[in-house]
């Protein structure tokens, strides 16, 4: 998978990675999109998703763990993007716990891990949401930061999605 593979628009990459998974999509399975109109966070929010505005990712995980540490899971997707952040862009990032990474306080990207029951088993999914530019966004809250605000250049979407793939495979 490829940012240039990315779907153009879709209800939500975690419910099509649902969807996916409930079909017998294997571990590993990824889907990207390019705009969501029913983006969801964390408590039932919504995540905004305008067009290109933010990396809409998720991935289909088939943990051989036992369940009370796959909120692990969340920590792990966390770290990965907060390496590739830092990789990409030399941006420093925090982790707030659980699911946040932040820049000044700021958060940056948002993570919705969720579970479904498929044939074969639970299967977890990670649905990471990386504001990439605010100018698609009406009103970019003053708690949320983009990428490019962030670096104060505009940012090649393509190469961050690809170091986050690497490092989230070798979290596998
Ligand atoms: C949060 O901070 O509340 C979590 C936000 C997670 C947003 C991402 S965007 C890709 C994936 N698909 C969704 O519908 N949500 C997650």
């Amino acid at each position: 998978m490829r940012f240039e593979d990315s779907i153009h628009s879709i209800d939500s990459t975690n419910l099509e990675a649902m969807r996916q998974a409930r079909e017998g999509a294997p571990e590993g399975f990824c889907i990207i999109a390019r705009e969501q109109t029913r983006g969801r966070g964390r408590l039932d929010r919504t995540w905004q998703s305008p067009k290109d505005a933010g990396l809409y990712f998720s991935l289909i995980l088939r943990p051989r763990l036992a369940k009370n540490v796959w909120s692990l899971i969340t920590l792990m997707a966390a770290l990965a993007v907060s390496d590739s952040l830092m990789k990409t862009c030399a941006l420093p990032t925090d982790i707030k716990w659980p699911n946040d990474v932040c820049v000044r306080d700021r958060k940056i990207c948002g993570i919705l891990a969720e579970t479904v029951e498929t044939d074969s088993a639970a299967a977890a999914i990670v649905g990471i949401g990386i504001n990439l530019t605010a100018e698609e966004i009406a009103v970019m809250p003053e708690s949320a930061i983009s990428v490019e605000a962030a670096v104060g250049r505009k940012i090649d979407p393509e190469s961050i999605v690809a170091e986050l793939l690497r490092r989230i495979r070798a979290l596998q």
